[in-house]
This record gives C-alpha cells, sequence and structure tokens, in this order.
C-alpha cells in the first residue's frame, strides 16, 4: 500500500486524485496545494506547488512513497531531481529534459536534430535581430517567447507589422520578464490540432488516446487565447493510420533524442499537434499531463493508474498492457467573471453537487475555494465538468446537461465544445 502526493491544484490535479483513489495501491493520498473541492477526496497541503524545498521536506517526513507533478514550473526547476537525491520516487522529466517545455529554441533545436517534423523557425537572441530577420517572414508568422509564459507566450501573426510589435513587447518591454530574452519566429502551419500524451519511462512511449483542446475562449474559437476551456477523447480526427504515422514519425524519435541526450524522461509527454496536409508536426512540448485534457482522458482509463506511474518510474513500460475504454469523455471548462484576463474570486458556486450525481458526469474542480462553508470561485478555471459516454453525442449530452445544473455569478464556458467534431462525424 502507498502513499501518493500530487503537486498542483487544478482541475487536471483532481482528475489525478480521483483515478489514483480508485486504486487498490493506494493508501493515502496528499494533494499540494490542492483546493477545496480537491480537499473532500485527498488531504490538502499548504504548500505551493514551486515550493521545492518544502515540498521535499514534507516528502521526507510522511514517508512519500511516489511524487507525482501536475504543473510545468516545478519540473522545469527541478523538483525531480532534488526528490531523486533524496531518494524518493517520482514521476517526471529531470530538470534538463524539462527543458523541451522550459525552452521554446531548446525544444526545436531537438527536434531538428533529432528529425521530428515541425514548423521552420529562427531563433531571435534579440530584438534589433529580430527585426532584420522579420524581413525575411513577409506573410503570417508565429512569434514565441522562449520561456514559460503560462500558454501567453505566443501569438500567430497576420503581417510582418504585427509580429513585429508582439516581439518589441516580448524582448523590450519584457511583458513575460526573463522568459522573453530570447524569442522564436516560426512559419505559420495550417490545419487541425491535436494533443497526443503518452507515459514516458526514457525507454518506451504508450499512448494515451489522443484529444482536442479548445484554445480560445468564446464560441467559434473567438476572443482571447486561455489555458483551454475544453476537451474531448479519443479524437475523431485522430484515425489509426494517422496515429500509426503519429508513432513512426514523431514517437520514435523522440525517444532517439532522448537516449541520444542522456535525458532521464520518466513521466508524461504531452505532443501538442498540428495534422497539416504534410501530415502530423510538433507544435509544442509539454512534459507533464495536459489540462483540460486530462479530465477527458483519465476517465477512460481501465487500468490502474498506480501501477503505471509506479512502471514509469520504474522503467518497466514495456511489459505492462495499458487498457482504455471505448467510450467517449468531453469536457467543458466553466470560467470565471474576468477570466482570462482578471478573473473574479468568492463567488458563490451552485450546484456541483447535483450535477456529480448525474449518469456518466464526473465534476473536476479546479478554482474553487471555501467561504463560511460555502463554495467561491478562487480562479480563473474553476470546474471542468466531463461526460462519458458510449457515442460522442451521448457524452456531450451529459457533459451540458450537467453544466446546466451548475451557477455563479459571471459563470462563462463555451456551448460548442465537440461541435465541430460532431458535425464531421454525421457526414
Ligand atoms: P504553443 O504553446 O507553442 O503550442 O502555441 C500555442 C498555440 O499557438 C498552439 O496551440 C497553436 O494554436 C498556435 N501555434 C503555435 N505554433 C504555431 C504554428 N507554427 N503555426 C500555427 N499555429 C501555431
Ligand atoms: N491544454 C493545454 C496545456 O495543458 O498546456
Amino acid at each position: 500500500m502507498m502513499n501518493i502526493l500530487v503537486v498542483g491544484g487544478g482541475g487536471r490535479e483532481h482528475a489525478l486524485v480521483r483515478a489514483l483513489s480508485a486504486s487498490k495501491k493506494v493508501k493515502k493520498i496528499w494533494c499540494a496545494p490542492g483546493n477545496a473541492g480537491i480537499a473532500a477526496e485527498a488531504e490538502c497541503v499548504a504548500v505551493k506547488s514551486d515550493d521545492i524545498p518544502r515540498l521535499l521536506k514534507f516528502a521526507r517526513e510522511k514517508k512519500v512513497d511516489l511524487t507525482l507533478v501536475g504543473p510545468e514550473s516545478p519540473l522545469v526547476n527541478g523538483l525531480v531531481d532534488h526528490f531523486r537525491r533524496a531518494g524518493l520516487k517520482v514521476v517526471g522529466p529531470t530538470r534538463a529534459a524539462a527543458r523541451l517545455e522550459g525552452s521554446k529554441s531548446f525544444a526545436k533545436e531537438f527536434m531538428r536534430k533529432y528529425g521530428i517534423p515541425t514548423a521552420r523557425c529562427e531563433v531571435i537572441p534579440n530584438f534589433r535581430k529580430g527585426t532584420y530577420v522579420l524581413t525575411r517572414w513577409p506573410g503570417r508568422s508565429v512569434v514565441k517567447a522562449d520561456g514559460l509564459a503560462a500558454g501567453k507566450g505566443v501569438k500567430v501573426c497576420e503581417s510582418q507589422a504585427e509580429a513585429k510589435e508582439f516581439l518589441y513587447d516580448v524582448m523590450e518591454k519584457e511583458i513575460f520578464g526573463g522568459a522573453g530574452d530570447t524569442a522564436v519566429i516560426e512559419e505559420c502551419l495550417e490545419g487541425q490540432e491535436a494533443t497526443v500524451m503518452a507515459f514516458c519511462d526514457g525507454k518506451t512511449l504508450a499512448a494515451m488516446p489522443a484529444s482536442q483542446d479548445h484554445k480560445r475562449l468564446l464560441d467559434n474559437d473567438r476572443g482571447p487565447n486561455t489555458g483551454g476551456m475544453g476537451a474531448y477523447a479519443p479524437a475523431p480526427l485522430i484515425t489509426p493510420d494517422l496515429q500509426a504515422d503519429i508513432e513512426a514519425t514523431i514517437f520514435k524519435p523522440f525517444l532517439k533524442g532522448l537516449q541520444a541526450e542522456s535525458f532521464d524522461f520518466r513521466g508524461i509527454i504531452y505532443f501538442g499537434l498540428m495534422i497539416t496536409p504534410q501530415g502530423p508536426k510538433v507544435l509544442e512540448f509539454n512534459v507533464r499531463f495536459g489540462d483540460p485534457e486530462t479530465q477527458v482522458v483519465l476517465p477512460l482509463l481501465e487500468s490502474d493508474l498506480t501501477e503505471i506511474l509506479l512502471a514509469v518510474a520504474e522503467q518497466r513500460l514495456s511489459g505492462l498492457r495499458i487498457r482504455w475504454s471505448k467510450q467517449t469523455a468531453l469536457t467543458v471548462v466553466l470560467a470565471a467573471a474576468g477570466y482570462p484576463a482578471g478573473p473574479e474570486r468568492g463567488r458563490t458556486v451552485k450546484g456541483i453537487r447535483g450535477a456529480a450525481k448525474g449518469e456518466g458526469v464526473q465534476v473536476y474542480c479546479a478554482g474553487v475555494g471555501e467561504q463560511k462553508k460555502q463554495w467561491v470561485t478562487a480562479g480563473g478555471r474553476v470546474l471542468a465538468v466531463t461526460g462519458i459516454g458510449s457515442s460522442f453525442k451521448e457524452a456531450r449530452d451529459r457533459a451540458y446537461k450537467a453544466v446546466a445544473k451548475i451557477s455563479f455569478s459571471g459563470m462563462q464556458y463555451r456551448r460548442d465544445i465537440g461541435a465541430k467534431a460532431m458535425e464531421a462525424l454525421s457526414r
């Protein structure tokens, strides 16, 4: 029987905690910092997810058997290195390997070196050089801050002028601080986006069902970019043939690269893909579970998550058969008023319990706090409401039926999660 520590406090971590608590191998789960919703299923610890020294102290004192890290920042800052040095078992890449997410120029260089298909790009060391490089990029381009910027450091630019302006904000105005000391300009790829996550023990990749996120705030992909407003899995776009193509052209060279660079990557790898007419290309690596993709992928997992994570940590993934349900899951994110710019806090959230009772429904709490024994909004993305069903339509109907039972002042959500895929399926 194991004691497990989950690091993080969003909807993704709630889904992880719920999947882990279904395991026969688990005795106790802590979540740092967790949230008011997670507190009903795990013991929340008041330690921030990027406070590595205090997390380490806690894990040692409580004799934690396995630590699972949700967000990117502690991984990029070397949590895994510190835990391993202290003899603690942990799922996640080391600091060196986490640069695949922590630095876009580093990720692009890795892709170039190992032949992983991706957009053409140039690395920009300073603004002056950038303006010069841009003269060679006349039409649309994509400008990216090199470092972590909470999903906001990327802009698809329609013109040279727009690209120059964003590059100025990133490199001269430093709107993302040091994350913009370097930038990347890349070719704008056309196609549909998909996410493929995989368990990775450094030698083997075991794919999870492909999913699709909805990044824009408003229906029909309008409004500002967000952390993600909804998702579904499996994504019908990723046919078995395409999946085989992704494994041959992306998984294989990725593993080869890990080995050639001696990266210790025992964790979760997230491939953000563009399915172009020339085949799948990598937009980005994340070195962790996606949010909200996790809230649609984990409800489909039939195998024991703890056993898989142990196999990842002990490099035994090749011997494991992971079972996935044939159902579909679809999640709708409910966000606070003012999200993403400045979410309103402290609004009473009603109806969670009633919604969660629905057949084939999972409600995951993200920005949920407690005030006077009531649940209140405490962050941008407040809840992820997942419907699970034997068809795409059933999953979607169940999710939206559950959403209708929940309310808080200023609640924002998209009405069109999965709408395009439904349309494509009915054709
Ligand atoms: P990233 O964080 O690099 O995945 O970028 C965030 C979002 O920007 C992606 O999900 C895409 O919607 C968009 N994006 C990034 N790179 C490109 C590209 N080369 N071509 C088109 N869209 C892109
Ligand atoms: N849903 C996108 C991410 O987790 O980065």
